[in-house]
């Protein structure tokens, strides 16, 4: 099974953007714990991010056909983007929305979620476990 995680603007600043709020975990080392752990739950994964929009659809384009399910957390995107909305859509690929933070919980404007509407299930402020979270809900899914 092979599982394509996404991350949006900003979230390679992760341990540097918003300590209180995010963690002080590096996107690196974000990577690392995704690694190791799919490496455990035999699962093949590959880590993409990008700050631009554009590039984050056509990522999403790229994995129709050759992957197995998607863990994508939008970063800002996820309350503004319509397109990331039709790309995931398009592909029809199983996709799991992951927030570090609780989004429900903070300012109205990241209550809503364009791409949600395109996840069978979200995961919002587990930190970085939900990362993890996300790819054991797609194994299990591919499995059953
Ligand atoms: C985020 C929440 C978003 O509102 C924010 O813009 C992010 C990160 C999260 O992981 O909690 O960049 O998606």
């Amino acid at each position: 099974m092979k599982i394509l995680v996404i991350n949006g603007p900003n979230l390679n600043m992760l341990g540097i953007r918003e300590p209180d709020i995010y963690g002080r975990t590096t996107y690196r080392d974000l990577c690392s714990l995704i690694l190791e752990y799919a490496l455990k739950k035999r699962v093949e994964v590959e880590l993409y991010q990008s700050n631009h929009e554009g590039a984050l659809v056509d990522k999403i384009q790229e994995a129709y056909g050759n992957t197995d399910g998607i863990v994508i957390n939008p970063g800002a995107y996820t309350h503004t983007s319509v397109a990331i909305l039709d790309a995931l859509k398009a592909v029809a690929i199983p996709a799991v929305e992951v927030h570090i933070s609780d989004v429900d919980a903070r300012e109205e404007f990241r209550q809503i979620s364009y791409v949600r509407q395109a996840c069978f299930l979200t995961i919002s402020g587990h930190g970085l476990n939900g990362y993890l979270e996300a790819i054991n809900a797609l194994r299990d899914r591919y499995e059953s």
